[in-house]
């Protein structure tokens, strides 16, 4: 960090331990916001760590990794060099994820220590499975591009996947494991399984996209979860874009309630996710937009009628489709997510 930077963070820093957490069964302590990673193709792998090391210098103590973003091992010299300036390890929360090319038992384990290896850690406090598939794309393709191989969801083989992971507690490489990109009928069929249960699901969550049904789901079933693009992901690649998304930080909801606290629309995307009982991990790599995501989840909250409001908010704005996970013989990126309660059969 540059000296003017250390400055503004000595000036800016908020307690970690002011920051809301969700205290899990393992009496881990989970913080209420993370800061996404997933921005090496706008940003580059330097300037997402740098964003990392901010982060923890003002009171970010989640961060939300994969090794598929291709910036682990920038993280990790991140990661090192705020541990030896006084940040106890166990304080941190650290999550990675397992890509879809490594679905195959014996690739699972070895994927798992890469990523340790890459954030120089000794464990993870969470590992996912990023996608329910074993389908993977070239990298910056196009999204109408199809992998051969593709396959759509196998629970047989997505219980081999989940059998490694729950190796790699039992190993201690890994604290607690969950899920990414899940619905509910798949989850239903791995907490029959499960020996360890999932923790969290990570899943599109923001004011366009509720997705209330499997919200419900999961905390009714005491499975935590974070919500990715919690801002609507504004500045994500165009390939990820479609004529018909819509713009969260525009809506005019948003845009009333921010003029009313004075804050930036995305604050109040911040404070909706943690007041609704969703974490969000948005991405920023500016130091003042890093800040105000933090102090969102300690100033004023949002009113119960500012809170009723946004849950109105009548939109269902998938962002993240998923089209490159399509197999052969699917018919569009609805085949992903189980619109009809059933999984999609092939
Ligand atoms: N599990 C999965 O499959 C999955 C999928 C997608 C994402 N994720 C995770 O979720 C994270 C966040 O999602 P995302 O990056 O798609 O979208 P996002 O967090 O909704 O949006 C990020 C964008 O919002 C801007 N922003 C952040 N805070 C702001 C503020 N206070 N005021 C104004 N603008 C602000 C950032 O601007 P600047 O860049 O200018 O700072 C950045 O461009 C990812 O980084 C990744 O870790 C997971």
């Amino acid at each position: 960090m540059t000296g003017s930077l250390q400055t503004a963070a000595i000036e800016n820093r908020i307690s970690p331990e002011s920051i809301p957490a969700v205290v899990l069964p393992t009496g881990a302590r989970l913080p209420k916001i993370g800061l996404g990673t997933f921005g090496n193709d706008q940003y580059g792998a330097e300037r997402i760590a740098e964003a990392v090391s901010y982060a923890l210098s003002i009171g970010y103590r989640h961060i939300d990794c994969a090794s598929v973003y291709g910036n682990e091992s920038a993280i990790g010299i991140a990661l090192n060099e705020a541990m030896l300036d006084g940040i106890r390890r166990e304080d941190l929360w650290i999550t990675s994820k397992l890509w879809n090319d490594k679905h195959e038992e014996k690739e699972i384990i070895p994927a798992c220590e890469k990523s340790l290896k890459d954030l120089q850690l000794d464990y993870l406090d969470l590992y996912l499975i990023h996608w329910p598939f074993p389908n993977f794309h070239a990298k910056g393709v196009d999204v109408s591009s199809r992998d051969p191989n593709a396959r759509p969801y196998i629970h047989e083989n997505y219980m081999k996947t989940w059998r490694q992971l729950e190796k790699l507690v039992k190993m201690g490489l890994v604290k607690h494991i969950g899920t990414s990109n899940m619905t509910i009928p798949k989850l239903k069929l791995l907490l029959r399984d499960a020996e360890i249960r999932p923790v969290t699901n990570e899943l599109e969550l923001h004011p366009h996209f509720q997705q209330p049904d499997l919200f419900n789901f999961l905390v009714n079933n005491k499975i935590v979860p974070i919500g990715f693009s919690p801002i609507g992901s504004p500045c994500r690649p165009e390939r990820d874009r479609t004529p018909q998304d819509t713009v969260d930080i525009e809506d005019p909801v948003i845009v009333a309630i921010a003029g009313r606290h004075h804050v930036h629309p995305a604050v109040v995307c911040i404070k909706w996710a943690i007041q609704r009982g969703q974490i969000p991990i948005p991405l920023s790599v500016t130091p003042s937009k890093i800040l105000a995501n933090l102090k969102a989840t300690v100033s004023a909250p949002l009113s119960a009628t500012e809170m009723r409001q946004i849950g109105g908010i009548d939109r269902n704005c998938r962002l993240v489709k998923g089209q490159v996970f399509l197999w052969k013989g699917s018919r569009g990126w609805e085949d992903l997510w189980d619109l009809d309660g059933k999984i999609t059969p092939a």
